[in-house]
């Protein structure tokens, strides 16, 4: 039942039936005035004009589609935003065990292969951006559109570059980490001499270098991570990207291989990666996450806590430049961020 509807039972609107269609009455007008606007009509002519709307559909369409609508739903939701927000700042420690053995962090990247090639074999598409249209079924009529997306993630990050002071016309070789079929990559190309596109499952990196080869771009690099050492022989970069990667993998594994990456940073290098450093109602206790490994075959979405990304960009000599927010993963209090470092020293 709509909350209109609850309301219009509690306070007997006349003539009102939720069965039927509502006549247009003073009172049904007046209603809506406080439902929508928050406020008495001005008078009666103001009324008499709403009265007049053809059916209740038309009424509310009249309200809805008011600047003032939009300014009374502005004020909700940044008052919500707010209280959202202090919610975060008395966000309680959460555990979250981000150091292993090495024999548990084989096995961890390994899982990680696992799901994403199986993802990669089934919904290539649909994983990298879980919208029903990029189903296996649907990406013939939706292709087109799908790999159009990355060109604001690209757009995206000029403008993060250019607030932070970054020139990119200095940053001449970019690493990709986790590019996925390519939706960002092809556009990478186009701003980059050379990117070096990287993923752990090989059915997806397959379908990028068939997508990138379609338009014969041809200074782009494909590498397929199978290993831990893998990712030691990763080549320097001047510019390392990364987006909805870094968040499905154990903490250990996020920072595994951010501590690796920054270490291949060139000087004045650029960092630009997204990652979740807070969800809600979140633990990592390996124990429990490894009695049920093998069950875990769905995507996952993981957290890395903020003082630990410091802690690894700072021994890698990289200078923050900007933590900004983005909406990578849903829900409001969960926090994802795109941070950029710069390695200075
Ligand atoms: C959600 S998709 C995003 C793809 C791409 N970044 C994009 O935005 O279009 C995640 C991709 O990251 C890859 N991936 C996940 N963990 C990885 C890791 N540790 N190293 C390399 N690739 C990884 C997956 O195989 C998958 O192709």
């Amino acid at each position: 039942m709509s909350l209109l509807s609850k309301v219009l039972r509690k306070v007997k609107v006349p003539n009102f039936s939720i069965r039927s269609e509502p006549a247009i009455t003073r009172d049904l007008v007046v209603l809506a005035y406080y439902l929508y606007l928050r406020r008495p009509p001005e008078n009666e002519e103001v009324i008499r004009h709403h009265m007049g709307a053809a059916n209740i559909d038309q009424l509310f369409a009249n309200f809805t589609n008011s600047d003032e609508f939009v300014d009374v739903l502005h004020r909700a939701s940044s008052n919500f935003g707010t209280i959202t927000l202090n919610r975060l700042v008395g966000a309680a420690a959460q555990r979250i065990d981000t150091v292993v053995d090495e024999k548990t962090m084989v096995r961890l990247v390994r899982h990680v292969h696992d799901v994403w090639s199986a993802y990669g074999k089934t919904e290539p598409h649909w994983s990298v951006v879980t919208s029903e249209s990029y189903l296996s079924d649907r990406i013939a009529g939706t292709r087109e559109h799908f790999y159009q997306s990355g060109a604001d993630n690209v757009k995206q990050l000029r403008a993060i570059l250019e607030r932070n002071g970054a020139d990119i016309s200095t940053l001449s070789t970019c690493l990709e980490l986790g590019c996925g079929v390519g939706r960002v990559t092809q556009w990478l190309a186009r701003e980059f001499s050379k990117v070096v596109a990287v993923d752990i499952s090989r059915p997806h990196l397959d379908l990028a270098v068939e997508q990138l080869g379609k338009q014969s771009i041809s200074n782009v690099d494909f590498i397929c991570l199978s290993s831990l050492d893998d990712v030691e022989a990763l080549p320097r970069y001047d510019l390392f990207y990364s987006l909805i990667v870094l968040q499905h993998n154990p903490p250990p594994v996020i920072r595994r291989m951010l501590a690796t990456i920054f270490s291949k940073a060139n000087e004045g290098g650029v960092c630009v990666f997204q990652i979740p450093t807070y969800l809600e109602n979140y633990e990592f206790n390996i124990d429990h996450y490894l009695a049920f490994i093998e069950k875990r075959q769905a995507m996952e979405v993981h957290a890395l806590p903020q003082h630990e990304i410091f802690a690894l960009a700072s021994a890698a000599g990289l200078s923050p430049l900007e933590v900004v927010r983005d909406g990578s993963v849903g829900g409001v209090d969960n926090v994802s961020s795109i941070f950029v470092f710069q390695k200075t020293s």
